[in-house]
């Protein structure tokens, strides 16, 4: 069975984008591949959180992830921290990629360009850390949105390095990016990706928004004065992203389906079908987590996927560690 790891960084609620990207795929791998889906909190912590909050948002990531439908009995969930050689093989990736590959990473340098300031080091050396989150367990593939491809290129890039250089450690991973639904935008600016960091917080709709909440942000989303549901995301981004969302939605269906469908209709029309679909998802996926997060399961889920990610990293760790000469006593 071919294997397969991906993983989301909670810091904030996760979202429709997290769900159409990534999320839904997990779930639609597991019985095909051996599924790693990890929160990943190290990641949280280069920028700053709140600790409650940041605690709040690892529970309901865990509960999403079951809520989406990832059932522990066949993928292996688990949280990053309560597997520490991901910290350590972090440090010697770190060491083995060059500040100049970290200054072309796409993430780092736009946040630079708006003119952020106080960027931690961590940020800025964390896709350093996300290749030794993937190359720990020897996937052969990696279920990312369209924004994460750049770094999972940087992971193969690092693992040929280290390869070439120590012997054969890693198994070079391919990163897997879906045709439909790669790159959600908001709602509010279809220029831009739908992101936890919405400052307006009308372009991102959050697995958890209430029905009312979501409704009305969709109804309220940025179209065009064109009048025709066509798909089109260089001439019409809002109308073509609506698309993709009611896709995704519903079974990958095709854009001339979807403008079939719509055609002679309005605008009115069309969005509320979008916004139909995506609270029928809502409603879905909350039904799940009301019954999950209070209910043990998130406890015995972490326990048991931990341990057995444990198993895998620690080989791997050690393997990595004896290769470039670090270790004395062999163990
Ligand atoms: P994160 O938490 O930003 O996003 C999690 C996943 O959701 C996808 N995604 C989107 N897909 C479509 N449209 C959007 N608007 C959208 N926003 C986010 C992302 O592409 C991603 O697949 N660095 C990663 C977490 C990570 C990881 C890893 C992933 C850490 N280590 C190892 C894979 C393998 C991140 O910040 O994702």
């Amino acid at each position: 069975m071919k294997r397969m790891l991906s993983g989301i960084k909670p810091t904030g609620q996760l979202h429709l984008g997290n769900y159409i990207g990534a999320l839904r795929h997990f779930v639609d791998y597991q019985d095909e591949y051996e599924m790693f889906a990890f929160i990943a909190n190290l990641h949280c912590i280069t920028v700053p959180q709140d600790p409650a909050e940041l605690q709040k948002n690892l529970k309901d990531c865990v509960a999403l992830y079951l809520a989406c439908g990832l059932d522990p009995s066949k993928a292996t969930i688990f949280l990053q921290t309560d597997v520490p050689q991901h910290a350590q093989l972090g440090y010697i990736m770190c060491c083995h990629t060059y500040m100049g590959e970290l200054n072309r990473m796409t993430q780092f340098k736009d946040k630079q360009a708006h003119g952020e300031t106080n960027l931690s080091g961590g940020l800025y050396t964390y896709p350093s850390l996300m290749a030794a989150d993937i190359l720990l367990y020897d996937p052969d593939y990696v279920p990312v949105g369209d924004d994460q491809k750049q770094h999972v290129e940087l992971t193969r890039d690092l693992a040929i390095r280290m390869n070439n250089r120590y012997g054969d450690l890693f198994r070079v991973p391919e990163p897997l990016v879906a045709k439909t639904g790669a790159r959600i935008m908001s709602l509010s600016n279809p220029e831009k990706k739908m992101s936890k960091s919405d400052e307006t917080n009308k372009g991102c709709i959050y697995l958890l928004d209430s029905e009312k909440v979501a409704r009305k942000k969709v109804m309220s989303a940025v179209t065009d004065s064109l009048g025709r549901v066509h798909f089109d995301p260089v001439n019409q981004p809002g109308i073509s992203n609506l698309m993709q969302i009611l896709s995704s939605l519903q079974d990958d269906r095709s854009m001339a389906d979807i403008e079939q469908e719509f055609e002679g209709k309005g605008y009115g029309d069309f969005k509320r079908a979008v916004a139909d679909a995506v609270c029928g998802k809502l409603n879905e996926i909350q039904t799940r987590y009301n019954e999950i997060i209070s209910s043990g399961l998130i406890e015995t889920t972490l326990d048991d996927g931990a341990a057995k990610a444990r198993k895998i990293a620690a080989v791997k760790l050690e393997k990595v560690q004896r290769a470039i000469g670090m270790e004395i006593i062999e163990k």
